[in-house]
């Protein structure tokens, strides 16, 4: 089995390299290229997770296919047989792990819609009783369902930068009203229908981020869909509210660095090959509970 971190794509113009895909600038298009790099606490760990980006490219298919009636998106294509002539050359690396997606100018906001409170939410609410600024019941504790999905959104921060979590007025002053409404509906709208849907396949989909951007004037939906990297996928079975859950995402590897002390800066430590090889093979099983396929 392959594992691939980087991509050098020589006859292809490099666009930019995010913590996890590299993506190519081919024509009209981009070609957005998953690799098996892992990012935890934003830092990007040495080691590659075998087969993780052909499942997080797959995942995200899915999900493009399931929302796109309701709302249009990037995905040009996956099929590789399909790319413009100058890919041909990386045919193979490209294969299962990349996708060919339109030019969109990107709306710099992440989108992030929470159904449970958890993670940094969790940490916000209980310093003030808000996330963004959206006041929320007393009493909420770790990983509790709220009693409808909140629109937290975030700035979205250059690699080694965190994102930082912003109230509505400081969307919509970065964006304007008008997009902020669009997104916000989508957003939330998107959430409720692929949660529905997971937890039928016994998954608890707490929270995601999403990206839109303009193309030809329109707002479409970009970057990944509800993936376990960005999202927190938890397993229905032994769901309980008032702790932190065992989950699909890499959590387990936040857990794994949590529990050494890592200061959540570069350099990353070594993972050992055990977490790698289990990282991977919770990345499967997501896979086969929400679609039902393998690899
Ligand atoms: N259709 C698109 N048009 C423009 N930019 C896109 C599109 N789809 C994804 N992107 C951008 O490509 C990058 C994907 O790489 P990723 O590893 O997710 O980066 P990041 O470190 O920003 O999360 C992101 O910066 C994302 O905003
Ligand atoms: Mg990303």
């Amino acid at each position: 089995m392959e594992v691939i971190t980087t991509t050098n794509f020589s006859d292809l113009k490099l666009f930019k390299r995010g913590k996890v895909r590299d993506v190519y600038e081919v024509g009209n298009y981009y070609l957005i290229v998953s690799t098996d790099r892992l990012s935890a606490f934003d830092v990007i760990m040495n080691e590659g997770i075998p087969d993780k980006g052909k499942i997080l490219n797959r995942i995200s298919k899915f999900w493009f296919e399931y929302t796109k009636d309701f709302i249009p998106n990037h995905l040009v294509t996956m099929n590789v047989d399909e790319y413009p002539g100058e890919c041909k050359p990386y045919k193979e690396q490209l294969r299962d792990r990349s996708m060919l997606v339109k030019k969109a100018k990107l709306i710099p906001i992440e989108c992030i819609v929470r159904g449970y409170i958890t993670g940094s939410g969790l940490i916000d609410y209980q310093k003030t009783g808000k996330i963004c600024g959206i006041e929320l019941p007393k009493g909420l504790v770790e990983s509790e369902k709220l009693s409808s999905p909140i629109f937290t959104p975030s700035t979205k921060a250059e690699i080694g930068l965190h994102d930082e979590n912003i109230a509505a007025e400081q969307a919509v002053s970065i964006i304007g009203k008008e997009a902020f409404n669009f997104i916000k509906e989508s957003t939330l709208n998107i959430y409720s229908k692929a949660a529905e849907y997971a937890l039928q396949k016994g998954i608890i989909i707490a929270d995601t981020k999403m990206e839109f951007g303009y193309f030809e004037g329109k707002i479409i939906l970009i970057d990944e869909l509800l993936t376990p990297d960005s999202s927190r996928f938890w397993p229905l079975d032994g769901y309980q509210k008032g702790r932190a859950q065992n989950s699909y995402d890499k959590q387990y590897v936040r857990d794994y660095l949590l529990s050494i002390n890592f200061n959540k800066k570069p350099p990353a430590p070594r993972l050992p090959e055990e977490v790698i090889l289990n990282t991977s093979k919770i990345y499967q099983e997501a896979l086969f509970k929400l679609t039902g396929e393998n690899l």
